[in-house]
């Protein structure tokens, strides 16, 4: 086949979180599969410095740019795939993130910014630079929601499949923003674009799209109730029967700790002591105490009300009591972000913080850490519990979405059996957090079944391949060839 992948983030050119991973990996997973997978994202300033050799390879002129926008062709750095590039320097070419400005607020022409997006694709779909139209349009989230809307006009039009990967992020915008990029009238309707009154992204990719993935199997199960739907329960309800949950890859390529460039010490099951070097290096790089007996905590991640961030807050006073220390690493919500400070401040000789962007302490933390922290309220997937298990860092993680696919509660059951991977708790209450914590901690201190419990979740195998088989199955059902 011949796919297009649509994506706002790609690794290693842009990335924000767990999207960004799985659009730099799936479509190479797919072209080893033997597909012809293209991958299209925004022009931002980091895409334009990382790549070589752009080339323009067409000029759209596009219902909501004023300037013609161009299209900038290189490939993916580490992979066969071709990558193109929506250059509208008027809406990419900015400081901050992809949808948020230095200062953390979305920018204000959102709206403007990712219909460009949609409608240059579906501009680039046929154009000759292109060669033969695609089979399949794979959209990724509310950013290019408006592809699958937009591509029904067309007479002789790709298959659409529309990925949730997180439906907390929906793209609304006021109706005003619906009336200025002119879209067809008939769309504002609750069955179309409307969302209580107000313009929805995300419903151009829920209703319009011929099929529906999400990124696990509980996490599909999750949203058609109201208490993970966010609003969107019943629209998806209508469309159980083409709904998929697929449950993500790791990039075992970038994370894993036998081949791991960032690491002080690379080790793997049979040297598994030398994990001990990089627990010494994370101390060492925080200031705290270099032992290797204390047990150390980690969070890697966006610090959002979805990670559970407010349950680690509530239970870290009670929990830095103990003789244990703790890292994060993540950015996000202010209020958040300072009251980690603050903590930070009072417990100096326990507890690092870093408050930005850096893959190479990512990495650090998941092989340094014994023990990753993931309480999240709802997670699609998740991707760091995954690369936790595989160094060896046991997760703790929250009895939802994909954390339940793949984290096994050491239970005294499941240790016996040698299945247990990781500790799972229900109730999202900082004693609950609390409580499991203090379970793991006790584990801790019985080395060698900690050391069991570590080896099984090194051993698990959540690579690509499967995942990216089933989304050609799909592929399939959608394009019968
Ligand atoms: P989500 O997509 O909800 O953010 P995932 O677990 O799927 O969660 O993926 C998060 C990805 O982003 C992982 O690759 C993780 O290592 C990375 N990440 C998150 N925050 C940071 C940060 N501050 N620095 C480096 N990497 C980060
Ligand atoms: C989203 C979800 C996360 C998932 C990632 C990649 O950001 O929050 O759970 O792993 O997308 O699909």
């Amino acid at each position: 086949y011949k796919i297009l992948f649509a994506s706002s983030e790609v690794h290693p050119l842009i990335k924000t979180g767990g999207l960004a991973d799985v659009a730099g990996t799936l479509p190479v997973e797919l072209a080893h599969l033997g597909q012809d997978v293209g991958i299209i994202l925004p022009a931002y300033p980091a895409c334009k410095t990382r790549l070589e050799n752009l080339t323009e390879v067409a000029c759209l002129q596009i219902p909501s740019a004023p300037e013609p926008v161009r299209i900038l062709k290189s490939q993916l750095p580490e992979g066969p795939n071709p990558i193109w590039l929506v250059d509208s320097p008027e809406h990419f070419d900015r400081p901050g993130n992809p949808y948020v400005d230095e200062n953390g607020q979305d920018w204000p022409d959102n709206a403007a910014r990712f219909a460009t997006f949609c409608q240059a694709i579906v501009a680039f779909a046929n154009h000759p630079a292109l060669g033969r139209q695609p089979d399949i349009i794979h959209c990724n989230d509310w950013q290019t929601g408006l592809l699958p809307p937009l591509l029904t006009q067309a007479k002789n039009r790709p298959a659409t499949l529309f990925t949730i990967h997180n439906l907390s992020y929906q793209g609304v915008f006021p109706r005003q923003q619906f009336k200025a990029l002119k879209l067809p009238p008939r769309w504002w309707s609750p069955d179309a674009l409307e969302f209580h009154h107000q313009f929805s992204f995300i419903k151009g990719g829920l209703v319009f799209a011929d099929w529906l993935t999400t990124v696990s199997p509980t996490y599909a199960q999750e949203i058609l109730t109201p208490e993970f739907g966010c609003g969107l329960d019943g629209v998806l309800r209508r469309r159980t029967e083409r709904l998929t949950g697929i449950l993500n890859g790791a990039d075992y390529q970038h994370w894993d700790p036998a081949h791991d460039s960032f690491l002080e010490k690379p080790y793997n099951q049979s040297c598994w002591p030398h994990k001990a070097f990089n627990k010494l290096a994370l101390q060492r790089h925080y200031g705290l105490l270099e032992d290797e007996t204390i047990p150390l905590l980690g969070f890697v991640g966006r610090l959002v009300e979805q990670k559970g961030i407010d349950l680690i807050l509530r239970a870290l006073p009670e929990l830095l009591s103990e003789k244990i220390q703790v890292v994060f690493l993540g950015q996000g919500d202010e209020d958040y972000e300072n009251a980690l400070r603050q903590l930070a401040s009072r417990y100096p000789q326990q507890m690092g913080l870093s408050i930005h962007y850096d893959e190479r302490l990512a990495h650090g933390i998941q092989a340094g850490a014994d023990i990753f922290l993931m309480p999240s309220r709802f997670e699609p997937c998740g991707l760091t519990q995954l690369y936790a298990l595989r160094y060896g860092t046991v997760p703790i993680v929250r009895c939802t979405g994909g954390l339940s696919d793949t984290v096994v509660d050491a239970t005294e059951e499941n240790l016996r059996r040698g299945r247990a991977t990781g500790f799972i708790f229900t109730e999202p209450t900082p004693s609950r957090l609390l409580a499991t914590i203090q379970r793991a901690l006790t584990l801790y201190n019985q080395r060698s079944l900690w050391r069991q419990l570590a080896l099984t979740g090194m051993e698990q195998d959540f690579s690509w391949q499967a995942s990216a088989k089933a989304y050609l199955n799909l592929y399939r059902r959608l394009v019968p060839s």
